[in-house]
């Protein structure tokens, strides 16, 4: 059941359906706390605490990190492409290197998708 709920979020994000629910159906509350606390360590220095682009080392870069809480930007890609950035940095989606890549989330498919869901969850 669960299963099937995720699938149909996930159906529905791809779509580009602007009340697209976020894919926490199948992630248990410590899991999205492990999702929130990774961004809080990993990204904030970059992405800033709201995803907005304007965290302490985000001033070096060009180009910068985008606004993550832009809804266009939200609508415009899918789970799997943020998933993929996060593992494997910008330059396997074709974006800035200078975008890291996450080794630490290896064997960590649980806390990987509870990080994307908190990029969703940033949306404004
Ligand atoms: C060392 C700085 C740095 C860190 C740390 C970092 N990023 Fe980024 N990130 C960037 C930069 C720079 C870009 C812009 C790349 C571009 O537009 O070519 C970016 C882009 C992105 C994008 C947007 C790609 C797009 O389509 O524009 C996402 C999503 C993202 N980062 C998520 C994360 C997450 C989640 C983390 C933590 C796991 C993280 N980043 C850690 C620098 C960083």
């Amino acid at each position: 059941m669960k299963v099937k709920i995720l699938l149909a979020s996930l159906a529905l994000a791809s779509c580009g359906a602007s009340e697209a629910p976020t894919p926490t159906d199948s992630l248990t509350a410590q899991e999205l706390a492990a999702g929130k606390d990774t961004f809080a360590k990993t990204c904030v220095l970059c992405h800033g605490a709201e995803g907005q682009g304007d965290g302490a080392a985000s001033a070096g870069f060009d180009p910068k990190p985008r606004d993550l809480s832009d809804a266009a930007w939200q609508d415009s890609v899918d789970d799997e492409y943020i998933s993929k950035i996060i593992q494997y940095g910008g330059g396997a989606v074709g974006k800035s290197p200078a975008m890291p890549a996450t080794p630490l989330l290896k064997g960590k498919p649980k806390v990987l998708k509870a990080l994307v869901a908190h990029v969703r969850s940033l949306k404004k």
